[in-house]
């Protein structure tokens, strides 16, 4: 059995909200995975009721094929790193990181905490208090309290949210490594795509108590299921047409495009911008406008186009070479092209 946790026909009610609803959602062992999704969409509500915090009215929780929803919180294998660090302020890191070994004897937690630290890189700090340390050093004092009692699951609700990029990437690559060493499946929420596509094995986006879909990253990013996913995660254009059998997308007022579709259905045509050239550079796909707007990124330059029926859409340009010059003018009459693997279709 592959699955370390299984999650059947949760409901969960905060009064007359429905905060999850029917929910199901398998994780596997030794894996991280990641929970994305809008605010309210019921993330936190689903750890706070793995972890025993949040009674659900129906459901089965099974974790290592044992039905955990009965259990207490202190019971139940799992331990939870919320965002708020909570750690206890009077206490040195090395007591934050033995509070949850009560029942192992002196000489075991302090070996246990002495890995630990080694493990997050905190040894030299473990006679400081919480005010004595930056606000990573908080987060990985955190992160080694969560992990000391070896729970099965460790549930991470936006562990990363409060850091500076800089320390969120470190924090980011730190929390794999880890992962990985102690062999240990995590659930970590976040509303940050760029770090549910890198640290994630698969993700699952969540929708009004729901789960929209769960996959791999490339798998959710490339082939998302319904335009709130293709959306959500990352960015898309989103045009309507119909489907034709030969795979040729009808797009009214635009003209038609193909792709690698089949069966015959109208269709909402999503291109994610980063897949448009701007130029007719061979793509079989072209549609000309005018270019609204550039937008330097940094790593992209970001066009507008305005299409014929007067919509937009979004090209990014990949800037391999640096800005050469100037941005484009705008107004000039520019083509924009692609490829049929680049054409995602979904339901409208
Ligand atoms: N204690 C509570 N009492 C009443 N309603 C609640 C309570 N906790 C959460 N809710 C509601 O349940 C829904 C889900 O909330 P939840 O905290 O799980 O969302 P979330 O996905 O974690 O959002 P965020 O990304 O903002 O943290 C929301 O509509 C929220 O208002
Ligand atoms: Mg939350």
């Amino acid at each position: 059995m592959s699955e370390l946790l299984c999650i059947e026909g949760l409901t969960v009610r905060h009064g007359a909200t429905v905060a999850l609803d029917a929910f199901s959602l398998a994780v596997r062992r030794d894996e991280l995975f990641v929970l994305l999704g809008a605010s309210g969409s019921g993330k936190t509500t689903l750890l706070r009721a793995i972890a025993g915090f949040a009674l659900p009215a129906s459901g089965r929780i099974v974790l290592n094929g044992q039905d955990i929803a009965a259990l207490p919180p202190h019971r139940r294998p799992v331990n939870t790193v919320f965002q708020s660090y909570a750690l206890f302020p009077h206490m040195t890191v090395a007591a934050n990181i033995a509070f949850g070994l009560r029942g192992m004897d002196r000489a075991a937690v302090s070996a246990r905490v002495r890995e630990m630290l080694a493990l997050v890189r905190l040894e030299s700090l473990a006679d400081r208090r919480p005010h004595q340390l930056s606000g990573g050093q908080q987060q990985r004092v955190a992160l080694a309290r969560g992990l000391a009692p070896r729970p099965a699951l460790l549930l991470l609700d936006e562990p990363l949210s409060a850091l500076d990029r800089a320390l969120r990437t470190e924090t980011r690559d730190e929390l794999v490594r880890l992962r990985r060493h102690l062999g240990t499946s995590f659930i970590l929420v976040t509303h940050d795509q760029q770090e549910a596509l890198t640290m994630a094995d698969r993700i699952g986006v969540m929708r009004d108590g729901s789960m929209a879909q769960v996959g791999t990253p490339a798998e959710v990013y490339e082939g998302p299921n319904s335009r709130f996913v293709a959306e959500f995660l990352g960015s898309a254009n989103i045009l309507p047409g119909a489907l034709r059998a030969d795979g040729s997308v009808d797009l009214p007022g635009l003209g038609t495009v193909a792709t690698n579709g089949g069966i015959a259905r109208p269709v909402l045509l999503a291109l994610r911008p980063e897949r448009l050239r701007l130029g007719d550079t061979g793509g079989v796909n072209r549609l000309t406008g005018v270019l609204a707007a550039s937008v330097y990124a940094g790593e992209t330059l970001i066009h507008t186009v305005r299409l014929a029926d007067g919509s937009d859409i979004r090209v990014t340009q990949s800037l391999h070479d640096g800005l050469s010059g100037a941005l484009p003018t705008p107004d000039a009459a520019v083509t924009v092209s692609w490829s049929p693997d680049a054409c995602i279709l979904l339901p409208p």
